[in-house]
């Protein structure tokens, strides 16, 4: 039986979905809300507000949907899978209260400490003074802290503090001057940790838990792990660095422990779990959880599925992901963003995109922030605008192809990192003293 599947999102991460999905001999008919460039060659755009779960449920409805899958966090964490369950639609993507785990990082931290995960220390406050009394203990005893905005703040609610007064700031910005709204009317001061950071992905029905191979996001916006924070300016999969204990340590000790810590706790998870590792020198520890695929990491890891996502989108939502097979492709992936001028500050969009078609056939461009305008051409229409993945035998062989097809698309004022996936570099090093 064929279904017709609506994808929620409009990402290079929902570009590559709609690549896989549209790959299935299932696949009837495919709409993207509100889609992109990139999805429109897989299925159809529709116009929707993706965060609005009454529009999402009713074109659901409307559109007769059989299965409705989500690529980012906002649509989860306002309960449209909720919201589409109740109407009788399967949906691939948590409950509003299993989402929690990303939507609310005390709720997350109570969680992990509840069910002996490994994580940074932490504490919650929504009043300033108690947080800057707390702050100031952890630097006067000669360690640092992270403040955290309690929930979600569109990746920008992390501040890394080096000083006291970067700290202070922080709780300032968030707890006094409200500068994440409601998402940061709570902060967690949270102990500073280090290592190199990877992500663990799997699919979980909130039963069976399928784990993903690794990937590793570079989010700093300069070569060398310098400058601001971004969304992500590249990926890779897999680390050879991460060796094969630790793996299994990850898999069993968060992810496991995740889905039955939530499955006991009334709030099954289906969807993808995405826990941010560190690996810090007494073990790895999780920075944050995720409820859905990461971005860029979703461009560099659905290469290397061999099995039919949809099959598994499907099965996840039917609560029965035992029965069909996940696997993966042995061979590397590096995906490199290419950015607009000025990303991840301001600027300008509507900037003529050339060279996509001369890229090897076997190199994925997963368009992100870039639409066609009326008279077809492609333009920038986002920060990253785009992601060039290539595999090959090894990380560094899949590195060369994907610089080398990367030189062949120019947009004016296009920015990327020149080391992602240099593994044997400082490119994912852990961030010096910022
Ligand atoms: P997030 O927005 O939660 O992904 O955090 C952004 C970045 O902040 C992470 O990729 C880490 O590099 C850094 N970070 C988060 N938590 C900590 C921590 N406890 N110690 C050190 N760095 C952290
Ligand atoms: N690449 C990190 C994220 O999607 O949260």
């Amino acid at each position: 039986m064929t279904l017709n599947v609506l994808l929620l999102g409009s990402g290079g991460r929902e570009h590559a979905m709609a690549w896989r999905l549209a790959q299935s001999a299932r696949l009837g008919k495919l709409w993207v809300a509100p889609g992109n460039a990139g999805t429109e060659a897989y299925g159809e755009s529709i116009s929707v507000n993706a965060g609005d779960v009454g529009s999402v449920a009713s074109l659901a409805e409307r559109l007769h949907a059989d299965l409705v899958v989500v690529g980012p966090e906002d649509p989860l964490a306002a309960g449209v899978a909720d919201r589409l369950e109740a109407a009788g639609i399967p949906v691939f993507g948590p409950t509003r209260s299993a989402a929690e785990i990303e939507w609310s990082k005390s709720f997350a931290k109570q969680l992990m400490e509840d069910a002996g995960i490994p994580t940074a220390g932490a504490r919650t406050f929504d009043d300033a003074w108690a947080a800057r009394d707390f702050a100031r203990v952890i630097f006067a005893s000669g360690l640092a802290c992270v403040v955290k905005a309690d929930g979600l703040a569109a990746g920008k609610g992390v501040t890394v503090c080096d000083t006291i007064d970067e700290a202070l700031a922080a709780i300032e910005a968030a707890l006094v001057n409200n500068v994440f709204g409601p998402a940061g009317a709570r902060v967690l001061v949270e102990e500073r940790i280090s290592g190199r950071e990877t992500s663990a992905h799997a699919f979980t029905d909130g039963i069976t838990v399928r784990h993903m191979p690794f990937a590793c996001d570079h989010k700093p916006v300069f070569d060398g792990n310098r400058g601001p924070n971004t969304g992500g300016m590249g990926a890779y999969s897999p680390p050879a660095w991460l060796d094969a204990s630790t793996r299994a340590t990850i898999e069993r000790d968060v992810t496991e422990r995740a889905v039955r810590a939530l499955a006991d706790a009334g709030r099954p998870f289906r969807g993808v779990l995405f826990p941010g590792m560190m690996l810090t020198t007494d073990g790895p520890k999780v920075i944050e959880f995720n409820c859905r695929f990461g971005d860029p990491e979703t461009e560099v890891l659905l290469p290397r599925l061999r099995s039919d996502l949809l099959d598994i989108c499907d099965a996840v939502a039917h609560g029965r992901l035992a029965d069909v097979p996940v696997e993966w492709d042995e061979r590397a992936t590096v995906g490199v963003m290419m950015a607009s001028a000025g990303y991840p500050g301001a600027y300008e969009t509507g900037v003529a995109i050339e060279g996509i078609d001369a890229v090897d056939s076997d190199v994925q461009v997963f368009l992100a922030g870039a639409r066609r305008d009326a008279s077809g051409v492609l333009r920038t229409a986002g920060g990253r605008v785009l992601c060039v993945v290539a595999s090959g035998a090894t990380v560094a062989e899949a590195r060369t192809r994907a610089y080398d097809n990367v030189q062949r698309i120019r947009f004016e004022g296009a920015h990327y990192r020149t080391d992602i996936g240099a593994t044997d570099s400082t490119a994912d090093e852990p961030q010096a003293a910022r």
